[in-house]
């Protein structure tokens, strides 16, 4: 029998790809699908009947992540991987305008939903002797205007991550940096904050998608996917861009 995983933000994008990745022979894994929109995942469910558990909601009430374990163990008596990959990028402006309510609203998806995930995985993941990934970003690294929000959110993932792969030996969790890949969030990108981002900033999304050098989200989407099942302990902590040569073997 495959693993048992959660999934977050499966219903698009990157989420979408690895969900397909590990649904497939022979991985063959039994997943909890999580996210707001539930067409998507349905679809999976109808295709992969057995192996599919769906679970609809927002991220940001927190009960989300004990039901999507409760579900995992109910279904299939074990958890062996948690994929903490949803995120939102807005809102998008110079801190001079910024609204904090507005952060914090962002900070309960981005950031506060994870540790409740991680929080709530922790034992079982531990008993498994599982793995957990989270789609940070490049953003974590280095400051783009309007981006304090999804910059800030995507660090503070990567110092989670360090901190549990610290305080749990058992568990091995890698964070990892996508690059610039062709879904909604890019999409969002372009139509709604070039201005914000300003001329230097902003065209380097431009050009990326002009010139076709956006990623397909199946090449990190296989990365994440071969990561959940088999990361080996020397990563754990680690946040590693998607085509380090470290993950020469995770690459498609
Ligand atoms: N695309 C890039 O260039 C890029 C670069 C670096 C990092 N990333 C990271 O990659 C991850 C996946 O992003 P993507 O590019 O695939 O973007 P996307 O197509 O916008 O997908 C985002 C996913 O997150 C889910 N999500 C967002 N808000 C949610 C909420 N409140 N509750 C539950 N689910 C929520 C969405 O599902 P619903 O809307 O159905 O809820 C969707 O499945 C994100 O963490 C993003 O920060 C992307």
């Amino acid at each position: 029998m495959g693993k048992t995983i959660i999934l977050t933000g499966a219903s698009r994008g990157i989420g979408l790809a690895v969900a397909k990745y590990l649904l497939q022979a022979p991985q063959s894994c039994n997943l909890v699908l999580v996210a707001r929109t539930e067409a998507p995942l349905l679809e999976l469910k109808e295709k992969h009947p057995t192996q599919v558990q769906v679970l609809c909601g927002d991220v940001s009430d927190f009960s989300l992540a004990r039901e999507a374990v409760a579900y995992a163990l109910r279904s299939y008596g074990r958890l062996d991987g948690l994929i903490v990959n949803h995120g939102v990028l807005a809102p998008v402006s110079r801190l001079e305008q910024c609204d904090v309510k507005e952060w914090s609203k962002a900070y309960d998806i981005n950031l506060f939903s994870a540790v409740e995930f991680v929080k709530q995985c922790i034992p079982h993941l531990r008993l498994a002797r599982g793995r957990v990934v989270f789609t940070s970003s490049g953003a974590a690294t280095g400051p783009v205007n309007g981006w304090g929000m999804y910059g800030s959110s995507k660090a503070a993932m990567n110092h989670l991550n360090m901190t549990l792969a610290h305080e749990e030996p058992e568990i091995i969790s890698v964070a990892i940096r996508p690059g610039m890949v062709d879904t909604q969030m890019q999409r969002e990108l372009r139509s709604q904050y070039i201005d914000t981002l300003g001329p230097k900033d902003g065209s380097r999304f431009v050009a990326a998608h002009e010139e076709g050098k956006l990623l397909k989200p199946e090449q990190p989407g296989t990365v994440i996917a071969k990561l959940i099942l088999s990361a080996p302990q020397e990563l754990s902590g680690k946040f590693l861009t998607w085509n380090d040569e470290v993950l020469a073997n995770y690459q498609a």
